[in-house]
This record gives structure tokens, sequence and C-alpha cells, in this order.
């Protein structure tokens, strides 16, 4: 029997997609906005409020295992790699909202405008250059995580079902094309790892 993430770890999950999506749609399109004093102060509000619930669910899921629902035993380097991916999401979690809380900073003390790429460049430029690489490499872990959950519940590896509500009646597959693309990965998991282990020596 494989294991599921806690109510409490799924409510984090699904609760910070949420916040997430609704932070980046929700997003303030030019520096001027800011010069309403109740947008600005709404927006120190809310990036406070998603960097504390990021620490809070980073600091809660740290004692769960990479890949806890596996019914079988997950390659080492599978998981530093995911490991690596989730890890490399929640730096983006929290270099977003506190990139916003320097760009507000910095509005506050009266860096104002965006200067155009021709025009002298301000500590300003650099904060929001900075928010907006981060969003983007989101955006691109995001799409990776989701794309590697898909093609682990097309497996049946059991990971899935520890996180998600639905499609959870899952079962190892026995679709020959599935298991043979599973081989593949699974040798380049070793050949890597056999890179790693002769630089070693
Ligand atoms: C269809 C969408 C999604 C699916 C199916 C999905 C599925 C999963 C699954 C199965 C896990 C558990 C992995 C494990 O046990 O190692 C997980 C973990 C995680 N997910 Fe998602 N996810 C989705 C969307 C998202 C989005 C949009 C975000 C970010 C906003 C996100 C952030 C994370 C993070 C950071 C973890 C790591 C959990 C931890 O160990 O702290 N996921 N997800
Ligand atoms: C968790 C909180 C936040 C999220 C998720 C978020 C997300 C985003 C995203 C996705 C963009 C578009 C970036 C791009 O198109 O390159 C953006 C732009 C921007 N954000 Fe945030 N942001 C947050 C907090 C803040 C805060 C606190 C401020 C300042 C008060 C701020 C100020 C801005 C400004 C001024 C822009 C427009 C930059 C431009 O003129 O191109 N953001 N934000």
């Amino acid at each position: 029997m494989s294991q599921s993430h806690t109510t409490f770890a799924k409510f984090l999950h699904w609760g910070f997609v949420i916040l997430y999506v609704y932070g980046i749609f929700k997003q303030v399109n030019e520096l001027d906005e800011l010069e309403e004093k109740k947008i600005l102060l709404f927006e120190i509000l809310f990036a406070s409020i998603f960097l504390i619930i990021v620490i809070v669910r980073y600091s809660y899921m740290r004692s769960f295992k990479t890949f806890l629902g596996a019914r079988e035993p997950v390659h080492v380097v599978h998981y530093y790699f995911a490991r690596s991916i989730h890890r490399a999401m929640y730096a983006c979690f929290i270099l977003l909202p506190l990139s916003g809380l320097i760009i507000a900073g910095l509005y506050a003390q009266g860096y104002t405008v965006n200067a155009t790429p021709d025009e002298q460049q301000t500590i300003m430029d650099v904060a929001l250059d900075l928010h907006g690489a981060v969003a983007d490499i989101s955006y691109v872990l995001i799409f990776i995580h989701i794309l590697a959950a898909i093609y682990s519940r097309i497996k049946g590896e059991g990971v899935w079902s520890s996180m998600v509500p639905i499609f959870n009646e899952e079962k190892p597959t026995n679709n020959q094309v599935i298991k043979k693309i599973a081989a593949l990965e699974e040798d380049i998991y070793h050949r890597v790892e056999s890179v790693f282990s002769s630089k070693k020596k």
C-alpha cells in the first residue's frame, strides 16, 4: 500500500496553487499603478502573506520525503532531480514576493520610473528585471512539474494519488510503449549515476 500526503499537506499544495494563480493574474502591469496608495499597500500585504505561507509550507513539507507515494523504490538520480525542481520552485516563491517588496520599498524611496534600455539604469530597473525573471522561471518550473506529475500518473507509480484528489485509481501501467519509455528513463538515471560515481573514485 503506497503512502499518501496528509490532508494538511494537500490543503497547503492546492491552497497555494490558488494563491499563486491569483498573484500572477492580479499582477501589477505598470510601475505607475503603485502611485495609488491603496494598490501599493495591498501589494505589500499580499506579498507578505504569500511569503509567510511559503515559509510555513516549506517548513512543514521538509519532514516528508520526495515521492512519498511511490510504490517502487525511486532511483537516486530521479529523486535528486525532483527534489532540485521542488527546491527551485520554493526559491522562486520566496524571491517573487521578496523582489516585489523591494520594488515597493524603492518606490516609496522615490524610484518611481522604469528606465528604457537606452536610458541610465537604476536599482529599480534591476529589481524589476529580477521580479520579471523569477516570474518567468517559475512558469517553466511549474510546467515541468505538471508534466512530470502527469507522466508519473501514466506510469501509475502512486505519486500522483498521494497529492491529487482526482484520477487516483492508480495502477502500474501495462502499456508496452510506456514500459519501454520508463526503461529508457531508468537507463538514463543509471548512466548519470555511473558518471558521478566514476568522478568520485
Ligand atoms: C495539475 C497540476 C499539479 C499536479 C498534478 C501536481 C502534483 C503534485 C504531486 C503529485 C506532488 C507530490 C510530489 C511528491 O510526493 O514528491 C506535488 C508536489 C509539489 N507541488 Fe504540485 N502539482 C500541480 C500543480 C502545482 C503548482 C501550480 C504548483 C506551484 C504553484 C505546485 C507546487 C508543488 C511543490 C512546491 C511541491 C513539492 C511539495 C513539497 O515537498 O514541498 N504544484 N505536486
Ligand atoms: C507574491 C507577490 C507577487 C507576485 C506573484 C507578483 C507577480 C508579478 C508578475 C508575474 C509580474 C509580471 C512580470 C513580467 O511580465 O515580466 C509582475 C510585475 C510587476 N510587479 Fe509583481 N508580484 C508580486 C508582488 C509585487 C509587489 C509587492 C510589488 C510592489 C508593490 C510588485 C510590483 C510589480 C510591478 C511594478 C510590476 C510591473 C513591472 C513592469 O513595469 O514591467 N509586485 N508581478
